[in-house]
């Protein structure tokens, strides 16, 4: 079957002829008809991941067909047996075992759930890894209460524009922060209150201007932007963490988080009840995932281009 992979650490990834795979006791083979790419992707790419192995098959979110059944893949495997935190043997499809950029993967049936029938497979494919995310920082650990006000930051990518989208159907009042004006703006179609270009000076002095503070921040940036960004919280306020794109955090004023009685939450992907309390949501909501651009698998080097480039607003998605 044909399948991309990852060749060589720093080198694109390629399309190559792999075995099919063979199903152990408890597995299912998803005909994949669409999967997307995640930041993950990248970032193992660039050799930026704990527990690399060359040659694998790339890929966390898939959608398919079992048995003439459309399913969704749910990518976080054997998180154990605590809801707050992923045990030992905790993994995510796609490295170090075989993903689902490809024509067919087997994974355990419990990972497979069905998918909402208002969705195509290419919207599907964009659902399981950024919507699990998504779910788990904003619901789970924000805690949002009723009338909170809520600032997405960076809310081109995946993740990201899934907390904007679950948080708008859940009727909070929402605010963004991109490097693309375009970007905000078609947050703002989407329902965002408004937003700011945090590549502008002094971006977190205008937007609290212009929206005050906030009760729930969600960030995947970190760095040397995080102090400012942290200069917006409410009192009482929480910071919830998914990814540290920019690395170390800096200039985070102790004072301004014990004043506030302020909180920073850390958060990742998200437990098997959580996956199926989001497909739910998308369900009961008729939530769309906003799909940036769909591409062959043969063209997936370019898709990956375009990701590590950030181009994208919303779920970059392979058609198999
Ligand atoms: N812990 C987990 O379970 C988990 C799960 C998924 C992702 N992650 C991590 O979260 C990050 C995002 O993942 P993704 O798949 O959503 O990636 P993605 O689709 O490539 O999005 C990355 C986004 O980061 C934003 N960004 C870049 N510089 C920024 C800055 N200075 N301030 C604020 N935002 C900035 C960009 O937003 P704009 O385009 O709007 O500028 C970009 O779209 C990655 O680091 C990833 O590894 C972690």
């Amino acid at each position: 079957m044909r399948a991309v992979i990852l060749e060589a650490i720093g080198k694109p990834p390629r399309v190559a002829d792999m075995p099919e795979p063979q199903p152990h006791t408890g597995q299912v083979v998803v005909e994949l008809k669409a999967a997307a790419l995640n930041h993950r992707d990248v970032w193992i790419m660039q050799g930026k991941y704990p527990g690399i192995r060359t040659g694998t098959i790339l890929g966390s979110d898939g959608a398919g067909i079992v048995d003439g059944r459309p399913v969704l893949i749910n990518p976080s495997l054997n998180w154990g047996d605590d809801p707050r935190v992923q045990g030992p043997d905790y993994e995510i499809l796609g490295m170090p075992r075989h993903g689902t950029f490809a024509e067919r993967v087997a994974i355990e049936s419990r990972q497979v759930v069905d998918m909402p029938g208002h969705l195509t497979f290419e919207q599907a494919a964009a659902l399981p890894l950024a919507g699990l995310t998504a779910w788990r920082a904003l619901f789970t650990k924000g805690q949002p209460r009723h009338n909170d006000r809520i600032l997405i930051s960076g809310v081109g990518g995946g993740v990201a524009l899934m907390a904007c989208q679950f948080a708008l159907a859940a009727g909070y009042e929402v605010w963004v922060t991109s490097g693309h004006d375009a970007k905000i703006e078609k947050a703002c179609a989407l329902g965002a209150r408004g937003g700011v270009n945090y590549r502008t000076d002094d971006w977190h002095k205008e937007l609290q201007k212009r929206a005050g503070h906030f009760d729930l921040i969600i960030d995947s940036a970190g760095g040397a932007g995080f102090g400012r960004l942290a200069t917006l919280v409410a009192p009482a306020g929480r910071i919830v963490i998914y990814g540290g794109t920019l690395g170390t955090i800096e200039g985070l004023s102790p004072q301004l988080l014990f004043w506030r009685q302020a909180t920073i939450l850390g958060t990742t992907m998200g437990t098997s009840q959580e996956f199926a309390a989001m497909v739910a949501f998308v369900g009961k909501h008729r939530l769309v995932p906003v799909v940036d651009s769909v591409w062959s698998l043969e063209e997936a080097p370019g898709a990956f281009e375009r990701m590590a480039r950030g181009e994208q607003f919303g779920k970059i998605v392979l058609k198999v």
